[in-house]
């Protein structure tokens, strides 16, 4: 089982790599092995110190793009496929928040919503499929719990997250010609920067967030991560097309816990 987790310097393509879950499966990955081929919007991931500490100040390991946009997507398989060959697993993470009602909600944010958190996981899909290995390769698409269950103001958030699980499994039927698995992880309240800033900001209340799951905390990034290098690696040969949940608990009862 334990050499089954290893990927012995195959070639792993993670989105959202900079920040929060990607940036543990970042490190994960490179742990077990792999040969991490990051990508994120933001420029200055591949220098900055964690970036280095990954050895991603090369180049060709870290590639800022913005995985919503065609074209650049597009790019992006050429350069890596010319750069690595085929690629391992298919981390896709990259993802945005959204709070408004549906009321207030203008199209705009609806379609940016939209098309960062679903579009970009089919143009991945799409485009990175052809050049994964046969038999053994494996994408894991970034779901939540909002997949399930909503609450007020999450609107897009869960519409795209919905969307994600379905793609997930459409995709796992496709792919599964060349013996490739598809799928998507669902998680709860998970303690990334992104809801740091949040909550210092009163956006977002982490306590109620953590007193939602039966363990009475947010998850750490690495026990998402946990998760994703474990349905990513060859230990996990027999699932496929599933969304998998990982809440503390969250979505296993009604109402606050007591
Ligand atoms: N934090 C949570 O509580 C939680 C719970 C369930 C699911 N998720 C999902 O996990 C994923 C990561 O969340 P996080 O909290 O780690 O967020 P984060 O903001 O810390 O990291 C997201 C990363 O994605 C990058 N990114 C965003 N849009 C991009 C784009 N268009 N192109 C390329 N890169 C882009 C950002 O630059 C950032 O580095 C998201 O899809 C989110 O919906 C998070």
């Amino acid at each position: 089982m334990l050499d089954l987790l290893k990927f012995d310097g195959a070639p792993v393509v993670i989105t959202g790599a900079a920040s929060g879950i990607g940036l543990s499966c970042c490190e994960l990955f490179t742990d077990l092995g792999a040969k991490i081929v990051a990508v994120d919007s933001d420029p200055t991931f591949g220098l900055s110190q964690h970036g280095t500490a990954l050895g991603l100040d090369w180049p060709e390991r870290y590639y800022s793009i913005d995985v919503s946009q065609e074209s650049e997507v597009r790019q992006l398989a050429k350069e890596v496929f010319s750069d690595f060959g085929e690629i391992a697993s298919l981390v896709n993470i990259a993802g945005v928040g959204s709070t408004s009602s549906l009321e207030k909600m203008d199209l705009a944010h609806w379609n940016r919503i939209m098309q960062t958190n679903v579009t970009s996981m089919f143009l991945m899909v799409r485009e990175f499929l052809p050049m994964m290995r046969e038999n053994t390769g494996s994408v894991v698409n970034m779901s939540s719990t909002y997949a399930f269950a909503s609450r007020s103001n999450k609107a897009a958030y869960s519409a795209s997250k919905g969307a994600i699980v379905s793609l997930t499994k459409a995709a796992a039927i496709e792919a599964s010609r060349k013996g490739i698995r598809v799928n998507a992880v669902c998680p709860g309240p998970v303690m990334t920067p992104r809801r740091v800033d949040a909550g210092a900001d009163g956006v977002d209340d982490l306590e109620k967030a953590a007193r939602r799951t039966l363990q009475g905390r947010m998850a750490l990034p690495g026990e998402i991560a946990n998760l994703i290098a474990f349905l990513a690696s060859r230990a996990a040969s027999y699932i496929t097309g599933s969304a998998v949940i990982i809440d503390g608990g969250q979505l296993s009862h009604i109402g606050e816990v007591t």
